[in-house]
């Protein structure tokens, strides 16, 4: 891993093989830890890099409020400071995939495939901003376990849980270790994303979705009506996964991904 420093922030990023760049922007509340099984197999064919965004992980912490559109800014900057100028295949998982409709928005020039699992191009209704306030407050309160508590049995598909795959307690202590003042400022940013559904006929570059067969959070339905209103996008259910498929299954997800950019 190396420190990348990017105006006032550092962030913490691996940068592991050669080639292709595949950027991968992790979901909330994690880190770069979710693409591991991704960039040990997909680093042998492509230059994978995957950030901890801006306060997340080890990187440096944040204001109040973080925007998605910061964070598209902030992974510009990130390719700037790399020194790379050639155009590379964006994956955004769930709240990753939110910062990459704001990268094709902000830096087109810089992008050539997404990739986006498991995420949702509308905005928060009213009823899912209120529960995004209050949750914020509470994880100021009580720190980080609250939310935890709250996410893990969603993020997993039930048969991942029951397995007792060693990925969900990862998982665990990564939202444990995440700052209670990140968490809420992503929740803050979420809550007053853009609805981007409009731009989807304008998104022509190649484009891969991918969704857990059992993901409650963005159910595969809702991703099959993105993938319809997208000119130029190819689905694929991910079986024996929930709302962290390349996590649950990466095998199935390596192989889209590698038929994907191969072609
Ligand atoms: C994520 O996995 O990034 C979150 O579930 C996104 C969200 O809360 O909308």
């Amino acid at each position: 891993m190396k420190k990348v420093a990017i105006g006032t922030q550092q962030l913490n990023v691996v940068d592991e093989g050669a080639g292709t760049v595949l950027l991968l922007i992790h979901g909330f509340p994690l880190d770069h830890s979710m693409w591991r099984p991704q960039i040990d197999d997909l680093s042998s064919d492509f230059r994978v890099i995957a950030p901890d965004l801006r306060g997340f992980g080890t990187s440096s912490t944040v204001e109040p409020s973080v925007s998605m559109q910061r964070l598209a800014d902030d992974l510009a900057n990130l390719l700037e400071a790399l020194d790379i100028d050639d155009p590379v295949s964006l994956g955004g998982l769930s709240m990753g995939g939110y910062v990459a409709w704001e990268f094709w928005r902000r830096h087109p020039r810089r992008l050539k495939h997404l990739i986006l699992c498991d995420t949702r191009a509308e905005a928060d209704d009213h009823k899912t901003r209120q529960t995004r306030v209050a949750t914020a407050k509470r994880v100021l309160r009580e720190g980080s376990a609250l939310l935890a508590k709250m996410m893990i049995p969603r993020l997993f598909a039930t048969e991942t849980l029951q397995t007792g795959a060693p990925a969900v307690d990862a998982t665990r202590q990564v939202i444990l270790r995440t700052h209670p003042a990140t968490i809420a400022a992503a929740l803050h940013g979420m809550a007053n994303r853009r609805d981007t559904s409009t731009w989807l006929p304008d998104i022509d570059i190649p484009t891969l979705l991918l969704c857990g067969a059992s993901d409650v959070i963005t159910p595969a339905r809702e991703m099959q009506r993105l993938a319809a209103a997208l000119p130029s996008s190819h689905y694929v259910t991910i079986p024996h996964a929930g709302h962290l498929a390349p996590l649950e299954n990466p095998v199935a997800v390596n192989q889209e991904i590698r038929r994907f950019l191969d072609r």
